[in-house]
C-alpha cells in the first residue's frame, strides 16, 4: 500500500500553518524515516512564524521534536531497525521539508535518534529532543562551557532511586561539588540542563518560580530560588559563598539580554567564567565573564559531531531505559492531528510554565 505523506506547512513567511500532502521522504544511508506519533512545540516554531525570518525557503515545515517508530532504515544505519520506538531532533531548519518535524513520516538524521523504552509513551517522549540537544550543546562542547560528560550513576548528586534517609540536623552547610548557575531550571531546555549536569557530577543552583521548586529538586537541582526576588543576585552569591562552592559557568536558558546580565554578575563575584546562552549575548559584561550563544545543531556539526555520539548516541538511551533520565516537563497535549500544530504554536507563544505543549499523531 502507498502511503500518503501529510505535514503541517508554513507557506510563506508569517502565514499560519496549513495541512497538506507533503513527498514521501527519500532515504540516504545515514538516515531514517519515522512514523510520527507525537511532535512537541518549541517557541522557535512561532518565533520563526512570527518573523518571517530565520533565512527559510517557502513552503516550509517547521517542527525539531519528534516520536515515532522506525519505518524505513538507510543502509548504513544499521543500530536501528524498522519498528524501533525512537526520539529524534528533527533537522528541518537546516536541511530541508523533508527533515521537518511537522509531518507524518520524517526523514531524520541517525546522529540525533535515541531509542526509548517501552513504556515511556510518545507524547512524552516527545518533549525531549530539541531541549536535549540545547542543553548538551551548551555544556559539552568545547567552545561553549566544555564540562564533563555525564555518566549513568555518574554525578554525586544523581536523582536518588530510593527514599535517602531523613536529613540530620546540622548548622554547618554541606561543601556542594563544582556547581553550574542555570537560569530558568523550570524551562524545558532548563530541564534537560539539570538532568545532564548533575549526571557530569555537578550540583546545579538555579531560579525558578517556587510553584516549580519541587519540580527543579525532582531532577535533581541542589538548590532553587525564586527569578522575581528583586535580591537574588546577593542572596545567590551569598549561598554559594557560604557552601564554598567553585562555579565552573553559566547556562542561561531563557537567554534574555537581562537574565545573561545575571548570571555574568554571579560568576564575576566567582572569579569570572562563561555563559552560555540560548538567545541574547550583549557584550557590556562585567570583566573577566564572556558570553558565549547555544546553538542545539552545533552537537552535529561542530567537534567532529562528538557532543552527539556521545549524549544522543551513547547516554540518552541507556539512561531513559535505566530510568536515570526523565522525559520533562509533563506533555500538555493540545490535540491529534497536524490541525492541532497551529493552535500548538499558540499555546506555546502564550506562555507555559513547566511544561512541554505537544500534539499527538
Ligand atoms: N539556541 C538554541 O539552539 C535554542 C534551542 C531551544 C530553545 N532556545 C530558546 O531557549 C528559550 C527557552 O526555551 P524553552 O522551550 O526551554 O522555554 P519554555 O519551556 O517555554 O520556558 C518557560 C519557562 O521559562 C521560565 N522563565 C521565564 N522567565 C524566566 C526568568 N526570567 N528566569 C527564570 N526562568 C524563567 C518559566 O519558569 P516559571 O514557570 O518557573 O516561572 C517557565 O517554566 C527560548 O527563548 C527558546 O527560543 C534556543
Amino acid at each position: 500500500m502507498q502511503l500518503v505523506n501529510y505535514a503541517a506547512w508554513i507557506p510563506s513567511g508569517k502565514a499560519p500553518l496549513v495541512v497538506a500532502t507533503a513527498p514521501f521522504p527519500d532515504l540516504a544511508p545515514n538516515e531514517l524515516i519515522l512514523k510520527n506519533h507525537a511532535v512537541a512545540i518549541n517557541p522557535v516554531d512561532w518565533k520563526i512564524q512570527a518573523s518571517g525570518g530565520f533565512g527559510l525557503s517557502y513552503p516550509a515545515i517547521l517542527g525539531e521534536d519528534v516520536a515515532g517508530e522506525v519505518l524505513e532504515v538507510g543502509k548504513d544505519a544499521e543500530a536501528f531497525k524498522k519498528g524501533d520506538r525512537v526520539i529524534a531532533h528533527a533537522l528541518g531548519l537546516g536541511s530541508g521539508p523533508p527533515y521537518g518535524g511537522f509531518q507524518l513520516y520524517p526523514r531524520v538524521k541517525v546522529a540525533t535518534v535515541a531509542r526509548i523504552p517501552d513504556d515511556l509513551e510518545f507524547k512524552r517522549a516527545a518533549v525531549l529532543p530539541l531541549s536535549v540537544s540545547t542543553a548538551a550543546a551548551g555544556l559539552y562542547l568545547k567552545g561553549t562551557l566544555g564540562l564533563r560528560y555525564p555518566q549513568l550513576g555518574g554525578g554525586s548528586s544523581a536523582i536518588p532511586r530510593s527514599t535517602p534517609p531523613p536529613p540530620q540536623p546540622t548548622t554547618k552547610k554541606k561543601k556542594m561539588n563544582d556547581v553550574l548557575l542555570l537560569w530558568g531550571g523550570s524551562s524545558s531546555v532548563g530541564s534537560s540542563v539539570i538532568q545532564l549536569a548533575v549526571a557530569s557530577g555537578y550540583d546545579v543552583v538555579t531560579t525558578a518560580s517556587p510553584a516549580n521548586y519541587a519540580y527543579c529538586k525532582t531532577l535533581g537541582a541542589s538548590l532553587v530560588l525564586d527569578y522575581h526576588n528583586p535580591d537574588i543576585i546577593p542572596i545567590l552569591i551569598a549561598l554559594l559563598k557560604e557552601h564554598g562552592s567553585a562555579v565552573v559557568g553559566a547556562y542561561d536558558a531563557i537567554g534574555a539580554d537581562a537574565t545573561v546580565r545575571q548570571c555574568a554578575t554571579v560568576l564575576h563575584a566567582f572569579g569570572g567564567g562563561t555563559v552560555a546562552s540560548v538567545v541574547s549575548a550583549p557584550d557590556d559584561l562585567p570583566k573577566g565573564v564572556k558570553v558565549v550563544r547555544v546553538g542545539s545543531t552545533n552537537i552535529v556539526s561542530q567537534e567532529d559531531g562528538t557532543v552527539a555520539k556521545k549524549i544522543w548516541g551513547d547516554y540518552l538511551p541507556a539512561a531513559l531505559k535505566d530510568g536515570a533520565f526523565k522525559a520533562a516537563p509533563e506533555e500538555l497535549v493540545v490535540g491529534n492531528a497536524l490541525y492541532f500544530v497551529q493552535g500548538g504554536l499558540d499555546r506555546q507563544r502564550s506562555g507555559v510554565s513547566a511544561r512541554k505543549v505537544v500534539v499527538t499523531l
